[in-house]
């Protein structure tokens, strides 16, 4: 468990010294919080920032978007594709509205039950904006952590994820942890360090002395992948 305590606080010192600004970022509300993870689900940081700008700004709460005509979110939505997701974030707005008095609910059990809220998401707003310890588990953080473990488990398998939930669970819990700040720094890590593509940069790494398949040069054979 020291490890895990040292790698978990030399990461959350590298994100806080390194992490982006990204506009999501300034006003962690449930809200935000929520629009940002969805859009980013199937869309590069850069390509949504400018639209994650224009959706805050013509419905900037849970009630401007119950309330917001079909043909002016489609639009708003425009060029991000995937336009189930923006029909789902309609549908859980009216949700919202109608069982939980227009405010998202705190806790994951509940945040599952909204349209197109799943296990990822349910954490991310979990843990950014309510600050409780739940695991936020995407490809990204399970490349990071196969990586630091030189783990050649299949990510694609659901007991692989389950069982980085389950490890995570208990670095999140660590004392003077802050769970959103774990889970952004591990995104942040896949994102700007571990990368997918490419040699990772392992220089810039706060897991070097500790990275298993950086020890081992193994980087390039994780994470283990079957094609479903
Ligand atoms: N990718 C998914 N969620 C993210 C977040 N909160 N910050 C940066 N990149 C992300």
């Amino acid at each position: 468990m020291e490890a895990h305590r040292s790698n978990a606080i030399a990461l959350c010192e590298w994100f806080r010294a390194n992490a982006r600004e990204l506009p999501w970022r300034e006003l962690p509300s449930p809200y935000h919080v929520w629009i940002s993870e969805i859009m980013l689900q199937q869309t590069r940081v850069e390509a949504v920032k400018p639209y994650y700008m224009r959706f805050m700004e013509r419905l900037p709460d849970v009630q401007a978007l119950a309330n917001c005509p079909e043909s002016v979110y489609l639009k708003l939505w425009e060029g991000l594709g995937y336009y189930s997701r923006v029909r789902n974030l309609h549908a859980a707005a009216e949700q919202i509205m109608e069982q939980f008095d227009g405010r998202l609910p705190a806790s994951k059990e509940e945040l599952l039950q909204l349209k197109g809220i799943g296990s990822y998401t349910a954490g991310a707003i979990a843990s950014i904006a309510f600050g409780l310890p739940e695991p936020a588990v995407d490809g990204n953080v399970l490349r990071v952590l196969m990586r630091l473990m030189d783990c050649k488990w299949d990510i694609a398998a659901a007991s692989t994820k389950k069982q980085v939930e389950t490890l995570l669970a208990d670095w999140l819990t660590l004392d003077g942890i802050r769970p959103g700040e774990l889970n952004q720094a591990l995104m942040e890590l896949g994102a700007l360090v571990c990368v997918p593509n490419g040699a990772p940069h392992c220089a810039d790494c706060p897991w070097q002395a500790s990275c298993r398949s950086c020890q081992n040069q193994t980087w390039d054979q994780i994470p283990v992948k079957t094609p479903k």
